[in-house]
């Protein structure tokens, strides 16, 4: 823009006039325009005066107003102001506080200059990308939020229309596409807009539920049917009756079960495990998985016969990479989920921060997407995400530098954001574990970790635990590509407990 060629602003406030002197000559050093203040209470004074500098540096031990208050006070009258706190006392509680009162950074005292200019270029940098921001303009209408799916591009409208050609009749679906692109949504969709709308739709993985229990799952079972069948249970497709069931990853299934289903399609009843008695039932059946079943049908995995009952009607979700121009639009639908269900306070994405979005690969799809899109909003501490806040993976395939990325002349902020004394080496259990990693930064360690999960979460409604054991056991079948002896494995759980931390929640 031509008319920043005024030199930025750079305000110091410090009560010690020898930092703010070496402080002051660092700074000098480019063509930053500095101000100093000699206590919180000054400082505050002038940003509320105007115009605000572009970015401050605010020391947290002051005789009257400490920084921390100081802080608060700035922030409440000019919300989008990057603050930069500086101590000589590397304390978890102050880190702590300081980034959940919203500075841009934290650094310790003594300064190394070099490190000093580079987090100033780097805050100053986001400043700019924070006033770019303020032209971002919501693109989705209430239609969208109100039917869930969001994107305009051909693919998707192409999808959008056949779910509207299937909705009036009772036609089998099934539901194609790698993982995280929607399948279950649109399956719930079709459901939303048939005329079985008012009856249930239960969705039943068929991956996460052993083989011994499935058909019991689905049919029901009598009394003494086998052992722990105490009493007489009713299955999905009888608790269902009148509705919608979605088999999600049908491929997994077992070809004894696949047997039972294609009674289902053909005649309508089913008899419950144990029973002789012939009940019918009356349930549209969908069906999704990421699995090739035209392979599975060539090696006699899957039954043919079933195969094209199931694919009556195909639906191909594509995957994000090939739609990068629903990008900006499902980004904008997640946030505002995100505020409405007050899991995160912005709603806005800088448009350099769009732009790194856009152009990355999402193997992960949607899902992956909605995933980056949460951890953003939640480490951010401006009311916009920046490229600086997206998880260092993202930023590093985009080549954008970042505080975690660069660690080295940063390594101060590394306090902050773990909440660890930089001082100490890495515990025991420190893990290179990339979800965790990617959340924060690469030298984070579990307990760090859970430091961040405490403060961002730990407030919330449902109780913590079982949400995390939940969360890992998904992550764990995520990163096993959907292969429950390998994800237990690697949580170091049995497969059956895997199973009862996926079905809880
Ligand atoms: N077009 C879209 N608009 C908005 N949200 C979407 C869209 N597609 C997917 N999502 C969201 O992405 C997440 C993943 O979607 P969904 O569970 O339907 O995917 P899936 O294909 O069933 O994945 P998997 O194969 O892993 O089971 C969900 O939270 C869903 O709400
Ligand atoms: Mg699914």
């Amino acid at each position: 823009m031509p008319a920043s060629a005024k030199p930025p602003t750079i305000l110091v406030v410090d009560d010690d006039a020898e930092i703010r002197y070496s402080l002051n000559r660092v700074l000098s050093s480019r063509a930053w325009r500095v101000v100093e203040a000699a206590s919180g209470e000054q400082g505050v004074a002038l940003v509320k005066k105007g115009p605000p500098p572009d970015l401050v540096f605010l020391d947290v031990r002051m005789g009257g107003m400490s920084g921390l208050e100081a802080l608060q006070h700035i922030r409440a009258a000019s919300p989008r102001q990057l603050v930069i706190l500086m101590t000589a006392f590397g304390t978890a509680q102050t880190a702590i506080e300081a980034m959940k009162f919203g500075a841009f950074d934290y650094v310790m005292k003594p300064f190394d200059p070099a490190k000093v200019l580079a987090l100033a270029d780097h805050a100053l940098r986001a400043h700019a990308e924070l006033r770019a921001a303020g032209d971002y303009k919501p693109t989705i209408n209430a239609d969208d939020y109100r039917e869930g799916i969001v994107g305009s591009s051909p693919v998707m409208q192409e999808v959008f229309k056949i779910i509207g050609q299937v909705t009036a009749s009772d036609v089998t679906v099934m539901i194609t596409g790698e993982s995280g692109t929607g399948k279950e949504l649109v399956a719930r969709s079709i459901w939303k807009h048939s005329h079985r709308a008012g009856k249930p739709f239960i969705a039943v993985n068929c991956a996460a539920i052993p083989d011994n229990l499935i058909e019991s799952e689905l049919f029901g079972h009598e009394k003494g049917s086998f052992t722990g069948a105490t009493g007489q249970r009713l299955g999905k497709f009888e608790l269902c009756d009148g509705g919608t069931i979605f088999l999600d990853e049908v491929g997994d299934m077992a070809l004894a079960t696949q047997t039972k289903i294609l009674r289902v399609l053909q005649a309508g009843e089913i008899q419950r495990v144990g029973g002789t008695e012939t009940i019918k039932v009356d349930v549209r059946i969908l069906a999704a998985t990421n699995k090739d079943l035209e392979v599975m049908v060539r090696t006699k995995t899957f039954r043919e016969d079933l195969y094209y009952r199931l694919n009556v009607v195909r639906i191909k979700m594509p995957p994000l990479r090939e739609r990068p121009e629903d990008i900006p639009s499902i980004v904008e639908f997640c946030l505002q989920n995100l505020v409405k269900q007050r899991k995160a306070r912005v709603a806005k994405v800088a448009p350099e921060a769009m732009a790194v979005l856009a152009r990355h690969n999402w193997p992960g799809n949607v899902r992956e997407l909605e995933n980056v899109i949460y951890r953003s909003a939640v480490i951010t501490q401006g009311d916009t995400i920046l490229p600086k806040d997206l998880p260092v993976e993202i930023r590093e395939a985009a080549g954008v530098p970042g505080p975690a990325g660069s660690a080295p002349p940063f390594e101060p902020t590394g306090t902050a954001r773990g909440g660890q004394p930089a001082a100490a080496s890495a515990p025991p259990g420190a893990t290179d574990s990339p979800v965790l990693a990617a959340a924060t930064g690469p030298a984070l360690t579990v307990e760090a970790a859970l430091d961040f999960v405490f403060t961002q979460l730990g407030s919330g409604d449902a109780p913590l635990l079982p949400r995390i054991e939940r969360e890992l056991a998904t992550r764990a079948l995520q990163s096993a590509a959907g292969d429950a002896t390998k994800a237990a494995k690697l949580l170091g759980l049995t497969k059956p407990a895997l199973q009862k931390l996926l079905k809880q929640g």
